[in-house]
């Protein structure tokens, strides 16, 4: 049975958490297999609003397999506080929630060193969550990594003691002024590991080719956004994963010919959170607009997402690097009420008007190229089917499908399960 994945094509908070839970019912696994608690993906079901960090977004359903897999980063410690935050609701989580043996533990000392390296970097900074992501994958592909599975041998603590005391060393070399009292994080992450010791850890790519072979199916799902790729993103202001299609393969030991669907999630315009370029961003009403009626706000930092238009020329790259199959599109109630919608469909560049995404995306002469169209004026909240969607913002709809050649299968007008249109 095919694996399929769902993945944000911009630069994350495109509400990836929203539709894995409205797509659970139609699969037996959902598997997160890259980032780590940087993400914050928000449900709303039944008046109530949950935010995940690291549990894949399939957890409130019954009957169903969790997995953080292989290429997941995991503080114990947000993972335990969202596992009381949702145990109301998810009645026996130690039978659906999974973890690979092989993922990578987040230390206490990850997150400090974190926050060293963005304090040096002063106005340069990646704008990071803090959550001891870069630091990790660091350790990671430095072959020096905690992983989950080293919490099964005896000999743990002195593992953990010998990398920390690394990480204490590095920290005092960045030379910068930093709060804080490690016996009080140790403490913390310390009894965290008990709780997570509760969780099952699995050989997950085992785990997934077992289930593979028993026709079950499985939603692998992404973390971030495209453009905030390692690889493929603007970089240096990315994230320390393969957040694009690719990374499900090693994040979770699929093989490339197992996936058959890409979703690839988007909003109706672009925003991002943290530092780095953004050709099409708004410093007018417009972009107030957004940020005030699509409430953009971070959901693990609140810190408040650069809001803009649509971007054509990155979304097209993301679809292809992605290789997307459907599309979805969210937030499209936020633009009700738009005199005129814009969309970047090329760049001017050096003079030369261009369609693919240069180099360096922060180039002073990048402008973007807009095409204009017509707004609309109907709150779509309370619309229930695709057919009774406003004849402009079908224009909309109708113009991205035929420029990126991949039908948009969702249109998305609201935060809850309930206000999802299919087409
Ligand atoms: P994720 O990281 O991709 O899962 O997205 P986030 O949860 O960080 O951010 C998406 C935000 O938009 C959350 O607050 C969602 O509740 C909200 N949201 C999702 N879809 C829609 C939609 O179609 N309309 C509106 N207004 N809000 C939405
Ligand atoms: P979800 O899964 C939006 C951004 C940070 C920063 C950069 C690097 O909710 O879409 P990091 O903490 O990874 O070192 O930060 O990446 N970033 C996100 N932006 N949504 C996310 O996740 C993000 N995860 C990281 O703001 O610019
Ligand atoms: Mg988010």
């Amino acid at each position: 049975m095919a694996v399929d994945l769902l993945l944000g094509l911009q630069w994350g908070d495109e509400g990836k958490g929203k539709i894995v839970d409205v797509l659970t019912s139609k699969y037996d696994i959902i598997a997160r297999f890259q980032g780590g608690p940087n993400a914050g993906h928000t449900l709303v079901f039944n008046d109530k609003k949950y935010v995940l960090h690291t549990i894949p977004s399939g957890i409130f359903h019954d009957n169903k397999i969790n997995l953080i897999g292989n290429g997941v980063v995991i503080d114990p410690v947000i993972l335990n506080k969202e596992i009381e935050k949702i145990k109301n609701e998810v009645s026996n989580i130690s039978k659906s929630l999974f973890i690979s043996r092989k993922a990578h533990l987040i230390l206490p000392t990850h997150r400090l060193l974190d926050a060293a390296s963005e304090k040096s970097k002063g106005k340069n900074k990646i704008g990071s969550t803090l959550k001891g992501i870069g630091p990790t994958y660091m350790d990671k592909t430095g072959r020096n990594g905690f992983r989950i599975g080293d919490l099964e041998n005896d000999n743990w603590q002195n593992k953990y003691k010998e990398l920390s005391k690394k990480h204490q060393q590095l920290i005092s070399f960045y030379n910068v002024e930093l709060n804080f009292c490690l016996a009080e994080l140790e403490n913390e992450f310390f009894e965290a590991i008990k709780e997570l010791r509760k969780i099952k850890f699995v050989d997950s790519e085992d785990f997934l080719f077992k289930y593979q072979e028993e026709n079950k199916s499985i939603l692998a799902e992404g973390a971030q956004g495209s453009l905030l790729d390692i690889d493929f993103g603007t970089y240096p202001f990315v994230t320390s994963s393969n957040t694009t299609a690719a990374g499900a393969c090693t994040g979770l030991g699929v093989s490339p010919n197992s996936i058959k669907d890409v979703f690839g999630i988007f909003k109706a315009y672009t925003t991002r959170v943290g530092s780095g370029p953004f050709p099409t961003e708004l410093f007018d009403n417009y972009g107030e607009r957004m940020s005030k009626v699509g409430q953009e706000f971070g959901a693990t930092t609140g810190r408040p997402r650069r809001c803009g238009w649509l971007d054509l020329v990155a979304l097209k790259y993301a679809c292809r690097i992605n290789g997307v199959t459907k599309l979805m599109m969210m937030k499209t109630d936020v633009l009700s009420g738009f005199d005129k919608i814009l969309v970047c469909t090329k760049y001017k560049y050096k003079g030369e008007i261009i369609n693919n995404l240069p180099y360096d995306l922060s180039d002073e002469t990048l402008e973007p190229i807009y095409e204009e169209f017509k707004g609309w004026s109907e709150n779509l909240r309370n619309l229930r089917n695709s057919d009774m969607l406003p004849e402009n913002l079908n224009n909309y709809i109708n113009f991205l499908e035929k420029k990126l050649n991949i039908p948009i299968v969702i249109v998305s007008v609201g935060p809850d399960r309930k206000e999802t249109l299919f087409r």
